[in-house]
């Protein structure tokens, strides 16, 4: 069973997206023809969550090509280079971004010589071969992690690893989806994830329109609802997996790791081997995203706090491998040694 909403849509040349900063108030539908829109909505966060924007991305791509479908080769190859370079430019953390983009950039290399219409074929298939492969992807996470949720169990998750943070289907939320089709018995508590509210706003959305039994915490409730026997388990997605499992998620993932180590409750990754970069050896070297002092000092543009406070807000926190109890991946749960049990699930994949 697939989630009940796609998070992204090509059709007719276009791709059609849900704008996730208008949900769960309005459920509205933006449609790029260009891949500078695709850029946009990445940026102002209408698509988010790692596999989404790396399949969009390859869609941005695919536009881009198909409005450079008249240039000669050679001019073709540069505006397609300049193109994966603005998408890249619109958000750091996410690792899938840049592996969607580089599949797009090897289509590319290994075709050139051939004819434009048939390298812009190509690439929109790839884009759509990415999107795929995510749906299936997910729902191999969902198998794979469906088993981690006990009868009966409470499990905390924050922001939204759901189908809207991928095409369909989710990581955190698909393992969620799998327990349920299972007919497994247990209650989800979705962190609101301040200040941009995905998990009150997405997840929470998510679950209602699914009849999953689920309730609404504020982040600084996490240790409270942990002591008092509430949650069994908690499943998280992410941003970018370095080499030894440190990994990037929404900030305050670091937070619920610590207190999961402190109540002795496990704590689960969830994520697809795309968003494992492998040429990182550990979690210090994931570039954090900084976004506005704004979505701190206000909520939905209602200004909350006195002008002339300084705000912080990384996007990100990096939870060190030693707190994950494992990573709920397409290939199986790897356990820690990360380093040498990450390397292994490649080779098999
Ligand atoms: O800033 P966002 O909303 O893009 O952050 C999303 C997350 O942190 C998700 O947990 C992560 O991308 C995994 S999505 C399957």
């Amino acid at each position: 069973m697939q989630g009940r909403v796609r998070s992204l849509l090509w059709a007719d040349g276009k791709l059609k997206l849900i704008d996730q900063t208008k949900l769960p108030i309005t459920f509205e539908v933006v449609e790029c023809t260009t891949y500078q829109e695709v850029g946009d909505a990445i940026r102002s966060m209408k698509v988010r969550g790692a596999p989404a924007i790396g399949a969009t991305a390859a869609f941005g791509v695919a536009l881009g090509a198909l409005e450079h479908r008249n240039d000669h080769p050679a001019d073709f190859v540069a505006a397609m280079d300049a193109i994966c370079g603005e998408l890249a430019a619109t958000r750091p953390t996410a690792v899938n971004l840049f592996w969607a983009l580089e599949r797009m950039r090897k289509v590319v290399e290994s075709r050139k010589g051939e004819r434009v219409a048939s390298i812009v074929a190509a690439l929109v298939a790839e884009a759509e071969a990415i999107a795929a492969e995510d749906v299936e992807t997910c729902q191999r996470i969902g198998a794979a992690g469906a088993a981690l949720i006990p009868d009966g169990a409470g499990v905390l998750t924050i922001c939204n690893a759901g189908a809207l943070a991928t095409v369909d289907y989710g990581t955190a939320l698909g393992v969620v989806r799998a327990a349920c089709e299972a007919g497994r018995d247990f209650h989800v508590y979705a962190a609101e994830t301040r200040p941009f509210l995905q998990g009150a706003r997405l997840t929470a959305w998510e679950l209602v329109e699914e009849n999953i039994p689920a309730t609404l915490i504020t982040d600084n409730m996490a240790g409270w609802v942990m002591q008092q026997g509430r949650i069994q388990v908690v499943i998280v997605g992410a941003d970018r997996i370095a080499r030894n499992g440190d990994t990037a998620n929404k900030i305050g993932t670091y937070t619920f790791a610590v207190l999961a180590h402190h109540h002795q409750i496990p704590f689960y990754v969830a994520a697809p081997l795309s968003t494992v970069d492998l040429a990182l050896p550990s979690g210090e070297q994931i570039p954090i995203e900084e976004r506005p002092a704004e979505e701190v000092t206000h909520v939905f543009g209602q200004q909350v706090a006195p002008k002339g406070i300084h705000a912080y807000n990384p996007a990100f926190d990096v939870t060190p491998a030693q707190l994950i109890s494992g990573i709920i991946t397409e290939v199986g749960v790897i356990r820690p040694p990360f380093t040498i049990n990450l390397g292994k699930a490649f080779e098999s994949a």
